[in-house]
């Protein structure tokens, strides 16, 4: 399974902020925007990503990045010329995607909660049509919308409905088999002039080969689009983190549990950034290396 970090987009929701610096490039607590995306695809074990930026910004993610191999993966970045629509991520990555299946995170998208790694390995493998993942809002005329049957098969979805027939939304992961660049070819730009991935997701619901794996209530997907909305997420990862101790969406700490480098390796990225607690806590975690492995993960 190949991963997509979709990170272009205008930000135009946090202008002047996004005039000269990407979205998915802000800091969200002591970390830029796009280590939380990234977490999420490396829990599920996808090593090889492509990031999708807007032209002007993809250097600055390279920089951020590099080539991924300090991090045990492999990482790999394409411009999108024009925002136009998540699905298009499907597109542009069609080539990465090549014939297998891919799960694609949108560059904005926060998750953090118990049991993500175990859930995310759990609907990973075997992707036939898409796994989505639904979260309950307040706000569900903001997102798109689903409604499953009994057994977690998706019945109904529509995008940014005036009057939404549930409150749980779609977030911004999908899991998709190999033939999903095929549908994204035979979509069509809607009312707002964009590529829907909701309309590749209805797709696979006509089929009968949509699922939606509930979050729950006892997640966090925090929203990042507004200054409040991302203010927050930042207070929301800082009181984790001072209370706890653990660090939420470290990357470094995240590729030494999965086995994708070693300790030695951590701690020498940690010692890069050892101005910062942040680099501190790398050292740390690599110096307490061996740990039982992935126990950090399933606890
Ligand atoms: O966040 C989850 C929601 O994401 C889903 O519930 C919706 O079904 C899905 O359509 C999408 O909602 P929006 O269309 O409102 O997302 P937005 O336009 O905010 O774009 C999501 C991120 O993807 C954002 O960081 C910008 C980036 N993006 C967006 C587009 C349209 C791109 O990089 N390129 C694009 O062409």
């Amino acid at each position: 399974m190949r991963g997509i970090i979709l990170a272009g987009g205008a930000g135009s929701r946090l202008r002047p902020i996004t005039l000269a610096v990407s979205k998915q490039l802000l800091p969200v607590g002591d970390k830029p925007m796009i280590f939380y995306p990234l977490s999420v695809l490396m829990l599920a074990g996808v090593r090889d990503i492509l990031v999708i930026t807007t032209p002007d910004d993809l250097p600055q993610f390279r920089r951020l990045l590099g080539d991924g191999s300090q991090l045990g993966l492999s990482i790999d970045y394409a411009p999108q010329s024009e925002p136009r629509g998540v699905a298009d991520a499907l597109l542009v990555g069609a080539e990465h995607i090549g014939d297998g299946g891919v799960a694609l995170v949108l560059g904005d998208n926060i998750f953090h909660g118990h049991g993500f790694y175990g859930l995310l390995q759990e609907n990973v493998r075997n992707v036939d049509g898409c796994v989505l993942f639904g979260y309950p809002v307040n706000d569900p005329e903001r997102y798109g919308v689903g409604v499953t049957d009994s057994r977690g098969k998706l019945v109904a979805l529509e995008e940014k409905p005036a009057v939404p027939t549930s409150n749980r939304a779609i977030t911004g992961l999908y899991f998709y088999g190999n033939d999903v660049v095929e549908v994204a070819r035979e979509c069509r730009p809607s009312a707002r002039g964009e590529l829907e991935i909701t309309d590749v997701n209805r797709h696979y619901m006509k089929e009968g080969r949509a699922r939606l794996v509930d979050l729950g209530r006892g997640f966090a997907w925090l929203d990042t689009g507004t200054p409040a909305s991302l203010l927050q997420a930042g207070q929301y990862v800082r009181v984790l983190e001072e209370r706890q101790g653990v660090r939420v969406a470290c990357v470094e700490e995240i590729a030494l549990r999965m086995g994708f480098i070693d300790a030695e390796t951590c701690y020498r990225l940690g010692k890069e950034l050892e101005g910062s607690a942040y680099g501190r806590y790398v050292m740390d975690i690599a110096q307490e290396m061996p740990l039982e492995e992935y126990s950090g993960l399933r606890r």
